[in-house]
This record gives C-alpha cells, structure tokens and sequence, in this order.
C-alpha cells in the first residue's frame, strides 16, 4: 500500500511538472500567434489607407494626415499611431502616442531586429514599452521606388495575457484531473492485487493448496501458526517449563538447531591446586552461570568462554575445547585464550572499572581508560571470529552475553546476516546522562544493535537502553513494539526476567534441611537453639556487605536478647582481586566484621563469621538451608538470584528472604521483607522481625515465593526468548520470499 501510495504522489508530481512545461509553452505560442495577427493587420490598415498617406504625407499643416491616422487608430486594439519621416522626426501624431517613442528609437530598433523598411515586410514587435502589454508595429511608406518614412502603429496586447490565462486554467483543469484519476486507479489497483494476494494467501493456508508461488509461504504460515497454537495450549495445560519443555522449543520453533553462547565467564574452570595433585572441576560464582548452566544441558551447543583455569589449557584439545558437565557430557565449551594484556584491558579495566560502575549505581567512579577499550575491541572480535569457527550453518542461534561483549552482535552480523542473535544484559542499564559518561556510547549501542533480540532484565532497563539510543543514535524507535530499528532492520528489546533452573539441580546434591542445619552449626560452632543469618555474595561493592554488616552491628545494638544467640555467616567468594577498589572493600569489610565482633563477642561467641573464599554450590545451598534469615542486601542489582536460590533450597518452606529494594528480585518476590539496605536501622528491624517471625507466616511467604520462581524459571526465560527469536525468524524468512517472489518492498511483505 505505502509503495502504491508513493507511486501515485510521484505520477501526480510528474504530471504536475509536465502541465506546468506545457503551460509556458501554451504562453509563448499563444503571445507569438496574436502577435503576428496584429502585425497583419497592421499592414492591411496601413496598406488600405496607403494612397491617402502618401497624398498627405509632406503637406503643411498636416492636420489631414492626423485625421487619417485617427482614422486608423478607430480599430479598439490599436491604441495610437504616428507618421515618421524618412528624416525620423514626426509629421503626425495621435493624441495617445506614448511620449517615450520617437522616431529614431523606433528605426533603431528595426534595425537592431535587422528587418529593413525598404523590405517591405512586416517587421518585428518592438516591445518598448513597460508592462510588455502593448506591441508596435513600425509600417513603411513608400511612393513608388521612393521610401517616405514609416507608419507606427501602437497595439493594444492585454487581451493576450487574459486569453493565456484561460488556456492555462483549462490546461491545468484537464492535466490536474488526469493525473488523479491516474494516481486513484494505480492506488486501487495496488489495494485489489493486494487483496487477493492476501485471499490467495488465506485460502491456501485454509485448504492447504496453494498456488505453486504461494507454497512456500504458506509453509512457513502454517508452521508459525502451528507452533503457536501448540505453545499457547501448554501454557493454558499449564504445562510447566522444564528442560523437556524447552528442547522441544528449540526442536519445534528452531527445528533442533543448537545454540551457541558467548559468555566471559565458563561454566566449568579445571584448577591444579596450589599443593597437591589432580585437577579440581570449579562452579564459579556468578548468576550467569547459574542461569544458563542448565539451559545449555537442556538445548546442548557450544559454550564460548574465556579459558582462565589454572588446568584449563591441559584439560582442552588443541582447538580449546572441552566436553562438559564432567560424567554426563551434553555440550562443548571452546575456550578463548588471552594474553595478561588482553585480560587486563578487556576484563579488569573496560568492563569491570568502567561498564560495571556506570551500570551500577553504587558509587563507585567509572574508569574508561583509551587502551582498556582498544582491548575491549580486540577481544569483542576475538571472540566473534571463534564464534564463525564453531557455528556450522548461515543461521545460527546465538546467545551473546552480558556486558563483556557489546559489540560482538553487530561483529557477528557482518559476517552471518540471517543469525539470530540474542544478546542478554545481565547488569542494571543506566539511565541517558549516565551512560553518556563513556566515551564511546555510539559504538557500544551499535554493536549491540547488531543483535535480533536484546533482553534486559527489567522494563525500565528497556526504556533506559531506549532513552539512550534515542539520545545517541539516528535510529527510529518504536515504543509500543519494543523495538529499535537501524539501518532497515529491527531489534527487539523486551524484559526477560531471569531466574533459575527448577526444581534447582542442587537440592538434590544436598541432604534435607535438618541435616544441614545440624552439620552447619556444628562447623561454626553454634549451639542448637542459636539463630543464624546468612550472606553468599561474591565480594563485590555492588553487593551492600558493609551496610549488611552494619545491620546486624545495629540489630544488636537494639536487641540485646539477640546477643550471643545470632550470627550472621557472610560467604564471599574473592572476586576481581586485582582491582583496588575492591581490594579496599575487601579490607572495610574484614574491618568492619572485626570491630562488630570485638564488640559483642564473648567467649566462643563471634556474632559475624566472615568466610572469603569460594565455595561449591552444595556448600552454599548448606547454608540456605540452615539459615532463619538470609539478608540480601545489594545496593543496585540486575536481578540477585541469591535470592531466588534461597527459596529454591528451602524445600521445607520455613526461614525468611530479607531482600533489598534496589534488586530486579523485589519486583517478583514480592513476600520477602523488602529493606532499602542504606537505612540500616529499617534493615535492622527487618532483622528483628525476620527472626521473631512465626512459622505460619514463614510457610506462607515462602511458598508463594517458591510458587513464583517454580513457574517463571530459567526455562521459561530461555523459552520466551527462543520462541519470540523464532517468530523473528520465520517473520523474517516469510518477508524475504514475499519480497524475493513477488517483487515487493520488505516493509509491505512484513505486513501483509
Ligand atoms: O552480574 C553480572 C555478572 O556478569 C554476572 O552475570 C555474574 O554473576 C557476575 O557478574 C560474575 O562476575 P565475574 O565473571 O566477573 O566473576
């Protein structure tokens, strides 16, 4: 329709500019017709009264030679007329000859004209006067071979331009009305091909046979709208997601292509041990992993990653890649190898001293250092060009994550135009003001716009990323669709909140919750009717450990009855050591913990129980287990799935999620104490109420939380995505045959 439409704008500007054309030529013939009419009859009255003239042309007075010029001037079109003398002075004029002629003028301008009254022709239009409304004619008078002077006649023209006029007006009348009947039939010609493309179209899906053009079409319509149909009917079952659930996604929508991951983090690091022999297999700490560790069992494919491991290089092949999980063996990691200076510039310096605090509101400065972003750049690629290594068709799916990797979307979509890529932030997004801190927010926006699908976490995350290339960028953003579209293609942001995989692969590695509370308190010492708070973080100062801290100092402060009967176990597992600023978080926090417990420690009692070093998931999920309270206190935080993990491990419904206000988790686990963690005195409280609450009210808020992470889990996030990326998909390949087979814009196929 927008084709047709702009097809018909240009025929009626096309007819336009030819009736104009048309119009100034219709002018100039029509002034040159009438003006060769005067010029006759000019001659035909100076010829008719010829004998008269030459019988008074020499006589004294020459009032019979005015009277015959009057005569003359009788005719309504000429206005006045004069007799010159071959000498060029007058012997007659009529009373309205303009003054501005004489007779010199006008001889010269016949001979400028090269005309020549000895000719005896008619000679040109001499327009001397303004206002181009009259002509003058210029008539010579001669008595047999002798030349006496010339007769000038003066014409009246006006008549001319009103006649113009009216020609124009019809011609405009007649073009004008060609042209929109041209441009309504083209338009309705456009809306009837259309509607029968569509009828076509529908009647093939409805019959199932098509024209053979339409076949393919139809196919892909009838695939999309089956799978949606089936997609909608598990969710109304209420089938669960599970890892059944979405294979079957991937195989039905994406029909089994495996999946292909860019993370900085692995999931599986081989460590030597500082003394000792063997290799340990290692879980980092990160919420990353915890997501897409079990998505990636689920889908299989390969899992790019940097390779940083102590073992890592002994434990892969020569290509760096390595099968995981140990024992079970469902997908590759490729490991990318930096140098020391790649890691520094790329990982320490870009991402983790300047996206990292930009994203983050936790006061922290941002450093954006020219060589740390070289380095971004080098690796972005590096990791791009092992990605063409490891897909193995034109149209992978690929899952870019977090904020290690903006640019690596659009790196991949040069070389592989029909992938569909995903790209997941995992951190808070900053709003426009902040992120125009960095240096290179343009580049950083476009590399990500490279990607199909963009998911944050929350919806106002969206709108910042929105604001921002609103702000950076010319690029039309299209607010009700979620979407941002650059260069003719679309990007989808949308919120995608993540979670973990249910029921969570680790309570089944952990023995029920009596057991750990038993063993747990037997490790830190504490007696059975003890209470025991808990904190698993890694040591980051996104994290809010020195506020949470300063919350149990001030819980005992104002409890008394809670001294030498409540600890709080804080796990912190070392995290980006080499960075100052968290080299100094790491000695607040020893500080911090020191002064709390030389405050109210007494005898074996130690109220906080610092223990910085890393622990494998079953340790921690121990610890979830045998908590009354977990305080999760993050001063700005994508999601937190500590969280979300505490309710996975408390199968038993009981202990109580404190959780601060500032994590993508408190807009979902809305039964949690929800605390602004820098008002330590409101944390404390919540504390308190945590630890006096009863059980019924324990049971109810914990269930309802684990109703809500059991039903929106990692499963159900990957799912929505892959399902959303594989309408994308099929949107895009029913475009491209529209557009391929019937020769139409992508903009109307996309449409239709
Ligand atoms: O929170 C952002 C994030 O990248 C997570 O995805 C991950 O849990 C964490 O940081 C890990 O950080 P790193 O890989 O630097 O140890």
């Amino acid at each position: 329709m927008g084709q047709a439409l702009r097809f018909a704008i240009l025929l009626v500007l096309g007819l336009g500019f030819v009736t104009w054309g048309t119009s100034v030529l219709v002018d100039r013939t029509t002034r040159e017709w009438f003006e060769k009419d005067v010029s006759l009859r000019a001659r035909l009255a100076v010829s008719g009264a010829r004998r008269a003239l030459v019988t008074h042309w020499h006589e004294e007075p020459p009032s019979d030679l005015r009277g015959l010029l009057s005569e003359i001037t009788d005719d309504e079109r000429i206005l006045a007329a004069a007799a010159c003398n071959a000498d060029l002075t007058f012997l007659a004029r009529t009373k309205y000859f303009p003054s501005q002629l004489s007779c010199g003028e006008i001889e010269h301008r016949i001979r400028a004209t090269d005309a020549s009254p000895s000719e005896q022709v008619p000679w040109r239009s001499l327009e001397v006067l303004p206002g181009g409304n009259v002509h003058v004619s210029a008539i010579p008078v001669g008595d047999r071979d002798q030349g006496l002077g010339f007769v000038v006649l003066v014409h009246d023209l006006s008549f001319v331009q009103r006649r113009a006029a009216t020609s124009r007006l019809f011609l405009l009348i007649t073009f004008g009305s060609l042209a929109l009947a041209a441009a309504g039939i083209t338009v309705v010609a456009a809306r009837l091909a259309r509607r029968k493309w569509s009828d076509d179209l529908r009647m093939g899906l409805r019959s199932g046979s098509a024209r053979p053009e339409f076949q393919p079409v139809v196919r892909d319509v009838r695939e999309l709208v089956d799978r949606i149909v089936a997609e909608k009917q598990s969710d109304r079952e209420g089938e669960a997601w599970n890892p059944k659930r979405l294979k079957r996604t991937l195989n039905r929508y994406l029909r089994g292509e495996k999946v292909v991951i860019l993370a900085n983090r692995e999931p599986y690091v081989h460590e030597k041990p500082k003394c000792g022999e063997g290799i340990r297999v290692v879980h980092p700490a990160s919420g990353l992993v915890t997501a897409l560790e079990p998505v990636m069992r689920a889908c299989s494919g390969t899992w790019i990653a940097h390779g940083n491991g102590s073992a890592d290089r002994e434990t892969a092949d020569r290509h760096g890649r390595v099968r995981v999980p140990p024992g079970e063996e469902s997908y590759l990691i490729r490991r990318v190898w930096l140098t020391p200076e790649q890691e520094k510039g790329y990982y320490y310096g870009f991402s983790n001293e300047g996206l990292w605090p930009l994203c983050h509101i936790a006061h922290t400065r941002p450093i954006f250092r020219s060589d740390d972003w070289a380095h971004y750049k080098e690796v972005n690629q590096k990791f791009a060009d092992t990605l063409l290594e490891e897909v193995d068709s034109e149209d992978p799916i690929v899952l870019v994550q977090d904020y290690h990797f903006a640019l690596a979307p659009s790196l991949i979509r040069q070389h592989l135009p029909r992938a569909t890529i995903i790209m997941f932030w995992h951190i808070p997004w900053p709003n426009s003001q902040r992120f125009g801190i960095c240096p290179w927010p343009k580049h950083l926006l476009e590399g990500m716009l490279g990607a199909s699908i963009l998911g944050f976490h929350t919806q106002s995350d969206c709108n910042s990323f929105v604001d921002c290339v609103d702000r950076f960028l010319e690029a039309r953003v299209d607010r009700e669709q979620g979407a941002v579209v650059q260069h003719g293609r679309s990007t989808l942001v949308r919120a995608y909140p993540i979670s973990l995989d249910w029921p969570c692969q680790w309570t089944t590695k952990v023995p029920p919750v009596e057991q750990c509370r038993a063993s747990i308190f037997k490790e830190l010492g504490l007696e059975s009717d003890a209470l025991l708070g808990v904190g698993v973080d890694r040591l980051d100062y996104t994290k809010g450990v020195e506020e949470r801290l300063l919350a149990v100092e001030r819980l005992l402060e104002r409890f008394p009855k809670f001294r030498g009967r409540f600890t709080f176990a804080q796990l912190a597992a070392p995290s980006r050591t080499l960075i100052d600023r968290y080299r100094q978080l790491n000695e607040n926090i020893e500080q911090v913990a020191a002064r709390i417990n030389e405050r109210f420690g007494q005898g074996n009692y130690r109220p906080v129980v610092l223990l910085r070093t890393h622990h494998e998931p079953p340790t921690v999920f121990q610890y979830y287990r045998a908590a009354d309270v977990c305080y999760v206190s993050s001063l700005h935080d994508g999601m937190n799935l500590v969280a979300k993990e505490f309710v996975a491990a408390r199968e038993d419904e009981g202990g109580v999620l404190v959780l601060s206000q500032f994590t993508g988790a408190a807009r979902e686990l809305t039964e949690a104490l929800i605390v602004n963690p820098y008002d330590i005195d409101e944390a404390s409280s919540a504390l308190a109420m945590a630890l006096h609450m009863s059980e019924d009210e324990k049971r109810d808020r914990m269930r309802s939380m684990r109703a809500f992470v059991s039903e929106f889990n990692v499963y159900r996030w990957a799912g929505r995505m892959l399902v959303d990326a594989a309408r994308l998909r099929t949107r895009d390949r029913l475009t491209g045959r529209l557009t391929d087979h019937f020769d139409i814009s992508a903009n109307v196929a996309s449409r239709l």
